[in-house]
């Protein structure tokens, strides 16, 4: 017996329980959902469904609870295998892709600068397609780790990401459309922010004035999280200062 799976199932039980009596479904459309379901599920896109729906709210419990810089949804496609980089991430070399400067800072809650920190970075190519996931695009290209300084200072340059689709074509994308949404997510770079010591800060920033920042289709977008329109010798600017706090004994890990 485990009380927390038990407690946690018996909540989403009855919540569901709830809207089926409240709309006062029918046995049709009760087995139209079920139908779905097993759609989903053979089209393997259970993970995505869910993120859709769930994830930023897991999220923004984990930020309530949090007193360092807002989190994020981590989404699908992080690699633990980037490899580090210095001042920039390798990227296809074009002239008609628009340049990104990411910089910033690393601080703990109390000010103070914190030791062994490195930044996983990664985003979408500028056609909204991922290394190592799409199109045979290398793995190391649009990702890498970053080594904060001493001083807390980190810098890198790379290509601006562009408003990315997610998978629109199976039961997901369908039922979006059913529903008058869309399946667009805004640009967004990622970070995963990590210290001994500290709990692991997995976020994404977006950047103002980005189609699709206001209508996330996976509700991800936080005002805290849109980087300031800025240009620097013909680069656009993201700047960050994280706050990272200490490991919370309640979790116990550092992941
Ligand atoms: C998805 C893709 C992303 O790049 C992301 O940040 C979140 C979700 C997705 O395809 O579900
Ligand atoms: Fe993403």
């Amino acid at each position: 017996m485990n009380k927390r799976v038990k407690d946690v199932v018996d909540g989403i039980v009855s919540a569901v329980q709830r809207v089926l009596d409240e709309k006062e479904i029918t046995e049709s459309e009760y087995r139209t959902a079920l139908h779905y379901l097993m759609k989903v599920a053979e089209q393997r896109e259970i993970a995505l469904l869910c993120d859709v729906f769930f994830n930023s709210t897991v999220v923004a419990t984990k930020a309530r609870l949090s007193s360092g810089s807002t989190p994020a949804i981590e989404g699908p496609y992080y690699r633990e295998d980037a490899p580090f980089v210095v001042d920039r991430l390798k990227t296809y070399d074009t002239d008609a892709h628009k340049p990104l400067l990411i910089k910033g800072t690393v601080k703990a809650v109390d000010g103070s600068v914190a030791e062994g920190v490195t930044i996983d970075v990664w985003h979408s190519t500028p056609d909204g397609k991922y290394s190592g996931f799409h199109d045979g695009i290398p793995t190391d290209f649009y990702r890498g780790k970053l080594r904060v300084g001493r001083d807390g200072q980190f810098s890198v340059r790379t290509t601006m990401p562009v408003a990315y689709q997610i998978p629109s074509d199976g039961p997901t994308g369908a039922l979006l459309e059913t529903m008058g949404g869309h399946s667009w997510r805004p640009a967004h770079v990622h970070f995963k922010v990590k210290a001994p010591g500290y709990e692991t800060l997995t976020t994404q920033y977006y950047f103002e004035g980005g189609d699709w920042v206001g209508d996330d289709c996976c509700n991800g977008v936080e005002p805290s999280l849109i980087s300031p329109e800025k240009v620097e010798e013909g680069a656009r600017v993201m700047n960050i200062d994280f706050v990272i706090e200490p490991a919370l004994e309640r979790s116990g890990a550092n992941t």
